[in-house]
């Protein structure tokens, strides 16, 4: 990839590069083959619909965070969705039971108020409960799901609880981020140790996100021989992978250009037609320096020339500290953010399809009216 490919198009912009999709797919659908396990795509790392049709022949299918989420995949992907939240919206339970073929339930307490439909003696859905081993390798405290008093899944000092729980055919665990398949290792030996007694009466076991198999070192050897033992142990459970990152890893750009270059206090900014807060959030959350083409993100002697990267929105904080660039920087340059597919898009988007508030206004003389209630539709175009 070089500069070349991206004079075309226009600034700013989000793309997918189609052959670099392709590639991971492939990489995915072969490790399904080899180990006989259900690798399905979390909409909530990548929801860009129009390549559904092309995942769908690769993928065993995809999971949902939300009632839109589970409508994007059964009216794009044709399949019925996994879904999961930490907890479903009342109004909302009905339809993300007709648009999903497995729905986990994030607590004892949430399952049991949805029993009727579990235990219907024609169930709409498979039935699960997310439960939390207390192990994660990841460092971020903002995206570990296993630290002390998290909100996600059950814990195993209620184990008892879960046992008793009628009609329970699987289990979900996701405390992965970007992880290899040693920490998966790990997480299904925490998951044997406190939540085994469970697992010969069930019928599957989803091991949520965090995979990361199309990153260049991940050890896919490994991963096959780790799934195709856990599958000897216990032949009774479908495994389920659910990654997002993995599979829109290192699969697009985004296109910016320079509006104008700013010096104070003796740093320059270089101004952009984008804004981290806006369309990149997750570099201010996490907080992480995304790659860009032909800069570095360090000091580097053949690259003389650094400029604070500048959002084009008032948050005084919307910058990246210093790039550093070979030549000096010139108004109406392009400037390309490396692997902008997974998670950024969908931040700036509707994370985990989460419907957007309602907006209204009250008055004494009419109470309470609305101006704009956000349907499925307003979700699904933001992304197309
Ligand atoms: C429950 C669940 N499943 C799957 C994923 C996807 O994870 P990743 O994109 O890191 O593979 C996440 C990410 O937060 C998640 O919370």
């Amino acid at each position: 990839m070089n500069m070349s490919n991206f004079q075309s198009i226009p600034s700013p912009s989000f793309v997918l590069d189609m052959d670099r999709l392709t590639s991971n797919l492939n990489i995915l659908q072969d490790i399904q083959q080899k180990s006989g396990i259900d690798i399905i795509l979390a909409l909530k790392g990548f929801s860009l619909w129009h390549v559904f049709p092309l995942v769908k022949k690769y993928l065993a299918g995809a999971t949902a965070s939300s009632l839109h989420e589970s409508m994007l995949i059964f009216n794009e992907m044709g399949t019925k969705a996994h879904t999961y939240s930490p907890a479903y919206i009342p109004s909302d339970f009905e339809k993300i039971a007709q648009h999903s073929s497995h729905i986990t339930f994030n607590s004892c307490t949430e399952y049991i108020r949805y029993l009727p439909y579990i235990s219907s003696n024609n169930p709409l859905f498979s039935a699960g409960i997310r439960v939390n081993p207390g192990y994660s390798p990841v460092d971020v405290a903002l995206y570990n799901p296993a630290s002390p008093g998290s909100r996600l899944g059950v814990t195993p000092e209620k184990l008892n609880e879960l046992k008793q729980l009628p009609c329970l055919d699987g289990i979900h665990i996701h405390t992965l981020c970007e992880s290899n398949s040693y920490h998966l290792e790990k997480l299904m030996a925490a998951v044997e140790n406190h939540f085994g007694e469970l697992l010969p009466d069930l019928k599957w076991i989803n091991f949520g996100g965090g995979h990361l198999m199309t990153k260049s070192d991940y050890d896919i050897p490994h991963l096959i021989s780790i799934l195709k033992r856990f599958k000897e142990n216990h032949p009774n459970l479908k495994i389920i992978l659910e990654p997002g990152s993995a599979v829109a890893w290192e699969t697009g750009e985004l296109v910016s250009s320079v509006l104008d270059i700013v010096e104070n206090d003796g740093i320059k900014t270089a101004i952009l037609d984008v804004s981290f807060t806006a369309h990149m959030p997750d570099t201010l959350e996490m907080p992480y320096k995304p790659n860009l083409l032909n800069a570095s993100n360090v000091p580097l002697s053949e690259c003389p020339f650094s400029y604070r990267l500048g959002g084009v929105s008032c948050l005084a904080g919307d910058y990246m500290e210093e790039y550093f660039f070979s030549e000096p920087l010139q108004i109406g340059q392009k400037l390309i953010f490396l692997d902008m597919m997974h998670y950024t898009m969908v931040k700036t988007t509707q994370f985990n399809g989460v419907a957007h508030p309602e907006i209204g206004y009250i008055s004494e003389k009419e109470g309470y009216k609305c101006w704009k209630k956000f349907d499925y539709l307003d979700f699904k175009n933001r992304l197309g």
